[in-house]
């Protein structure tokens, strides 16, 4: 049986089984202020509005991190329906349920810790499984796909939205540009960065098929903006990784605030989201 313990790359996000206390609170931080910027209410809105739903659907996040999907879900006329949030860390999963309280929609979402590769709990069905950047950081993506089609009830949906991470780039004054640290990033910050270059065959041979889908780039150009949270867990999260000392880390992330404070910063990356249906 796959199970995310047996992780063994440096990607910080799919270690958030066993970190540290200081990881966790970067991560959550990351989670919290790119959840409320616009390119990513923007991209909940689409593929919600692309579901259309109305009637008592049941929907289920897969790696739900401080509960920013699950919450904007709540708040949202048209989900009628349950909400599950499940997440394979404790900590974030206690910071959601906080945080639904404060925003007064706990009673709309039930939050539970649990392994997208093999879900104990709820034996519910749901109408609709999303994962919002899960799969680039999950042992085995095909493995968690076949966990939700054994969770979704015939003619369900899955929604999967991420990043293609190998075209994630920050450029510094390096003489290579950043294609170095650029590599480096890739290492601490994602298991599989291609993965939605094959999910249309991955959602195949899995037993969906694709209805939807809609692409992004997400490109700071200037001025950090958007990258700007990520650029702050930089200094934590690189060294926590293994990927670069504390010295090049702040060294790395002093070039890119220095470029951001000077107009002359540039960051991006694609994204995608997809829709499938359980195949017939
Ligand atoms: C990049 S975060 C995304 C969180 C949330 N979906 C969001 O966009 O704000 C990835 C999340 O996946 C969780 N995760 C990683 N592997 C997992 C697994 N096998 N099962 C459940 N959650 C997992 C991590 O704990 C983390 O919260």
């Amino acid at each position: 049986m796959v199970t995310q313990t047996q992780f063994t790359g440096r990607d910080v996000f799919a270690r958030t089984f066993d970190a540290d206390t200081e990881s966790l609170a970067a991560i959550a931080e990351r989670l919290e202020v790119r959840g409320k910027h616009p390119f990513f209410t923007d991209v909940i809105g689409h593929y919600m509005d692309a579901l259309r739903l109305g009637r008592e659907e049941a929907v289920l996040e897969l790696g739900c991190g401080t509960g920013v999907i699950p919450r904007a879900l709540a708040k949202r006329t048209d989900v009628k329906g349950r909400i599950t949030a499940i997440d394979i860390s404790a900590h974030l999963v206690e910071m959601g349920a906080r945080l639904a309280a404060e925003e007064g929609v706990a009673g709309k979402i039930d939050f539970l810790v649990g392994d997208a590769h093999s879900i104990v709990e709820p034996q519910d069905r749901f109408d609709v499984v999303i994962m919002h950047t899960l799969l680039s950081h999950v042992v085995d993506p095909a493995t968690v796909l076949r966990e939700a089609r054994r969770l979704l009830r015939p003619g369900g949906r899955v929604v999967v939205f991420d990043g293609d991470f190998e075209s994630l780039t920050f450029a510094t004054d390096a003489p290579d540009g950043g294609a170095q640290t650029d590599r480096l990033l890739g290492v601490s910050g994602q298991a599989h960065g291609r993965v939605m270059r094959l999910m249309p065959q991955l959602l195949g041979e899995n037993g969906f098929r694709l209805e939807w889908s809609r692409a992004y780039v997400a490109a700071d150009i200037g001025r950090a903006d958007f990258w700007e949270s990520l650029l702050a867990t930089f200094r934590t999260l690189l060294p926590k990784s293994g990927v670069m000392s504390v010295d090049d880390a702040d060294h790395y992330a002093a070039g890119l605030e220095r470029a951001s404070a000077n107009g002359r910063f540039f960051a991006s990356c694609n994204f995608y989201t997809m829709i499938a249906r359980i195949a017939a």
